[in-house]
């Protein structure tokens, strides 16, 4: 099988560690994230082409904070330190770190700084850049750069050079001749101008990287691998791998994936819980039903329905969800005989938050639909565990997966049940549905929407005026966010509020009136339960 050239990305705990590795998959490379402490003996047996080492909460000077092995920087392999990264490697080398006066963060002006005694690089200089200025830089223009940082280098290790300041510190430095290079900014952000420029210029004309990365090659691989795994699985019946779907981007790219690669032996479990939004059980019906596997849709609504009657609490009614789910799906999989394989459309983000690196654990390596790891299979198919969400959204499109399931935002697998405060019932349902679908023909396929959107139910009535009446009514709250990671949020400013209001009140007559919710994430979740 065909390897890609690989980019190490080590992690010491930075919050943009995945933000790095997508990017650097972005430029056509193979990135993989590992803990900080991974050895340089493994990594050369990795036989990577670069290595970046991320940002991170901690002070390289304290005896506690995460540190690489010293060895890394002895292996001939270009490294790039970012922020933390920076600051390590120097530390490592023999330079000083210390507590800035005042810490930078935010964007701030970076100037590249010419250096006289610059070592030729063995490489190839980028294209453009000036002589004299790092290989990093496309030019010698000041440009604005994300600094998030308190501690600064103070003192460069021998044989490094400062390559570009701030008015407050050391923005980059290099040992060319060594092809050691750090920058206090982050260059993996949006924030930071011409930052994939930089990263760019690193993979190729530092670490030499031919851009061998493509995600058609992805799918080939998979194909072939999940074809060898079924193959070796003896089973009674014809069918070797069920999949829980949910209609979830994930699972769906996921079914697309398994039906592409053994579409006479993989069976579909799609559980209609009751509470999708308007029309998406049917939509996802649709789509599935015209492809080349077995789809079974099961209409367990009225069953879910009845678990929640009378239940309040947020918590208990994700716990009976969940647990209503596994019964649902071992049922119908006992129907089917002895599958060996239990397919997931975990990702690489479930993967990497799972503790893979330094940082802290932010959420457990979830199954799909909350299924337990003791049903009764012999193996795991995990086809998309390799890749990050934008590139499983690149791949379902390759695989001919329409728009509206493709770009799908999340969804949380109790569904409408955690947007209704209070007791679900089926008028309930029926009110939110319409006010969510409202909301989403408004802002749907509109050049900025907001990153995730969606109407709430609340168990407020508000008194209002209908005609010559008096109604007393429930009150339903628009959530609108932006977000790039969903860790955190701000409330996103909607200029068409009005109209979405006139449009829910006017349109479903049980509802008195609409609030917007303001707040961001800390203090609020997303969600509202
Ligand atoms: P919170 O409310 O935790 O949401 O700030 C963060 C993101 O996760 C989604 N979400 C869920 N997704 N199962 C999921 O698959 C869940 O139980 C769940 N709860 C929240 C939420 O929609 C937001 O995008």
């Amino acid at each position: 099988m065909k390897t890609n050239e690989l980019v190490l990305v080590l992690d010491f705990g930075g919050q943009y560690k995945e933000l790095i590795a997508r990017a650097v998959r972005g430029l056509s490379v193979y990135s993989q994230i590992h803990s900080g402490h991974l050895s340089a003996e493994e990594i050369k047996l990795m036989n990577p082409i670069g290595i970046i080492l991320t940002g991170g909460p901690f002070s390289v000077y304290l005896h506690d904070s995460p540190k690489c092995d010293p060895e890394i920087f002895n292996l001939g392999i270009p490294v790039l330190g970012i922020c933390y990264g920076m600051q390590l490697m120097c530390f490592m080398l023999g330079g000083e770190v210390t507590s800035g006066s005042t810490g930078e963060y935010g964007r701030v002006m970076v100037t590249p700084i010419r250096y006289p005694n610059k070592v030729s690089l063995s490489t190839k200089p980028a294209e453009g850049n000036c002589a004299g200025y790092s290989a990093l830089f496309a030019n010698d223009k000041p440009f604005t750069a994300l600094m998030s940082h308190r501690d600064i280098v103070s003192r460069l290790p021998e044989d490094f050079s400062v390559t570009a300041a701030t008015a407050a510190c050391t923005a980059a430095c290099e040992n060319a001749a060594k092809k050691l290079y750090g920058v206090q900014f982050h260059p993996e952000t949006n924030d930071t101008e011409d930052g994939n420029g930089i990263l760019k210029r690193f993979l190729y004309d530092v670490c030499g990287a031919a851009g061998d990365y493509k995600l058609d090659d992805y799918i080939d691989t998979q194909v072939e691998q999940i074809r060898r795994q079924a193959e070796k699985e003896k089973s009674p019946c014809e069918a070797k791998v069920l999949l829980a779907l949910s209609g979830g981007v994930d699972s769906s790219v996921c079914a697309a994936l398994l039906s592409k690669a053994i579409p006479q032996k993989l069976i579909c479990i799609f559980v209609d819980h009751g509470f999708m939004r308007q029309n998406e059980g049917d939509e996802i019906e649709r789509v599935f039903s015209k492809r080349k596997l077995r789809f079974i849709r099961v209409n367990a609504q009225k069953r879910f329905l009845a678990k929640l009657k009378g239940v309040t609490n947020p918590e208990e009614k994700r716990k009976r969800i969940g647990e209503e789910f596994i019964r649902v799906f071992e049922e119908e999989a006992a129907k089917y005989g002895n599958i060996p394989l239990l397919a997931q459309g975990t990702i690489y983000p479930d993967i990497v938050e799972s503790g893979g690196g330094c940082g802290a654990v932010i959420k457990s390596h979830h199954n799909v639909g909350g299924l337990p790891k003791n049903l009764n299979f012999t193996g795991i198919v995990e086809p998309l565990s390799g890749l990050f969400k934008d590139e499983v959204r690149i791949i379902g499109r390759k695989l001919g997966l329409p728009a509206f399931l493709v770009n799908r935002q999340p969804f949380p697998g109790p569904g409408l049940a955690i947007r209704i405060m209070g007791e679900v019932t089926e008028e309930k349902l029926e009110v939110l549905r319409k006010a969510d679908a409202i909301l989403r023909e408004e802002l749907d396929g509109k050049k900025r929407s907001p990153s995730q959107y969606f109407a709430v139910l609340t168990n407020t009535l508000s008194v209002g005026v209908k005609g010559d009446g008096r109604t007393y009514d429930p009150v339903i709250a628009v959530r609108a966010v932006e977000t790039s990671d969903f860790m955190t949020c701000v409330y996103a400013p909607l200029t068409i509020l009005n109209r979405i209001s006139l449009r829910i009140t006017n349109e479903i007559p049980s509802v008195s009136r609409v609030v917007y919710d303001i707040t961001s994430k800390p203090p609020a979740t997303v969600e509202w339960e």
